[in-house]
């Protein structure tokens, strides 16, 4: 199987240069002690530091190196997967990683991704809204650009521009081919969680294209700031405009995404005790470890539809990544989470 079935259905894409850090399918298994459930095993796309981020990540950075930049800029959460990835693939690349943090409430996962940002020597900045954040990353920028004579590549959080969300097109593209080698059935819902939207857009798209017919189950895991219908509409028709404008015969289509808001919870990153409970289930059922912003939540919402006795096979996309820490990286001493985390009162 290629890594890019979509660019072999769509020979057109296969211009975009990919970074190479994302090298084949992904598995799929069943979910055991669950009749027609199915796993999408994405935690395991990148053996050192893998995840969702791995196929947006392959094609940004990518992009980074055609363009010849020496940086990258990233924006997440303190514990962001996004800006630790980027900073673990950039260094291996040769490219720097500036990321811009937002403090978040704390959860084991966080301190292993600074101490990945760290080991990768990533050049970290904390503000306390997107504005301080965007300030921030303007003089820092600024100053590469003295340094260093170029701009640094700028990715928003999560990576979801309409060229990272073609990860996920071609992830469709991925499913299609397992499901016609039969490694599993095509399910009727696909249920992932939706943060920076990219994950969703690229598979909504991608599904329709591939002509699955599948739906998207969409587990809200951020605010409505970060996370709407309107959002998502208007990155998915991003998306189809990128795709047009590399080849104008690929039609806009995209699957139909239900986007479920009830398990939220309190706020990011807090768990509810149907996340606590579902992370559980998951890891005694398939030994995969998730988290409590968004696989362990996403978790939930699959854990209940599948109480409910929906018809049809069903698959959860599992996103986090599956190892603590990339090899050789030393746990952060707790002391220096620090101003990373949110404090009672801030
Ligand atoms: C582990 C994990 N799962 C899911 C998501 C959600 O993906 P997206 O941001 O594309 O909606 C993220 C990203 O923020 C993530 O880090």
């Amino acid at each position: 199987m290629s890594a890019y079935p979509l660019f072999d259905a769509h020979p057109r894409l296969a211009v975009l240069p990919r970074a190479g850090i994302f090298h084949e399918a992904t598995p799929v298994q069943p979910l055991p002690g669950s009749d027609g459930a199915w796993i999408k095993r994405d935690d395991l796309s990148n053996a050192e530091f893998g995840g969702n981020k791995i196929r947006k990540l392959d094609l940004l950075l990518g992009e980074a190196q055609a363009q010849r930049r020496r940086c990258l800029l990233a924006f997440g959460y303190s514990g962001s997967n996004f800006v630790a990835a980027t900073a673990w693939h950039g260094r291996r690349l040769g490219l720097d990683t500036i990321g811009l943090l937002l403090p978040q409430a704390d959860a084991p996962y966080v301190a292993d991704n600074l101490a990945t940002c760290a080991a990768a020597g990533a050049e970290l900045a904390l503000g306390n809204s997107s504005a301080a954040l965007v300030s921030q990353a303007l003089a820092r920028s600024l100053r590469r650009l003295a340094m260093q004579g170029r701009w640094p590549y700028w990715m928003p959080p999560g990576g979801s521009t309409p060229l990272g969300a073609l990860g996920f097109v071609n992830a469709a593209y991925e499913l299609r081919e397992q499901i016609e080698a039969g490694l599993c059935p095509e399910p009727e819902r696909i249920t992932v969680a939706f943060s920076s939207m990219g994950t969703v857009a690229g598979l909504a798209i991608g599904l329709a294209l591939a002509g699955l017919r599948s739906r998207v189950v969409a587990v809200q895991v951020v605010s409505e700031q970060f996370a709407s219908r309107a959002k998502l509409d208007r990155l998915i028709a991003q998306t189809q405009a990128l795709l047009r404008r590399y080849d104008p015969a690929i039609p806009a289509r995209a699957a139909p995404v239900e986007i479920r808001t009830e398990f939220y919870g309190q706020d990011y990153a807090v768990p509810t005790a149907a996340t606590s409970a579902a992370m559980q289930a998951f890891q005694n059922a398939s030994g995969a470890r998730s988290d409590s912003a968004y696989s362990g939540k996403a978790l939930a919402g699959y854990y209940a539809d599948l109480a409910l006795g929906l018809p049809g096979p069903s698959l959860y996309w599992h996103t986090f990544n599956a190892e603590r820490l990339p090899p050789g990286v030393p746990p952060l001493p707790p002391e220096r989470l620090g101003d990373y985390l949110l404090r009672a009162g801030r």
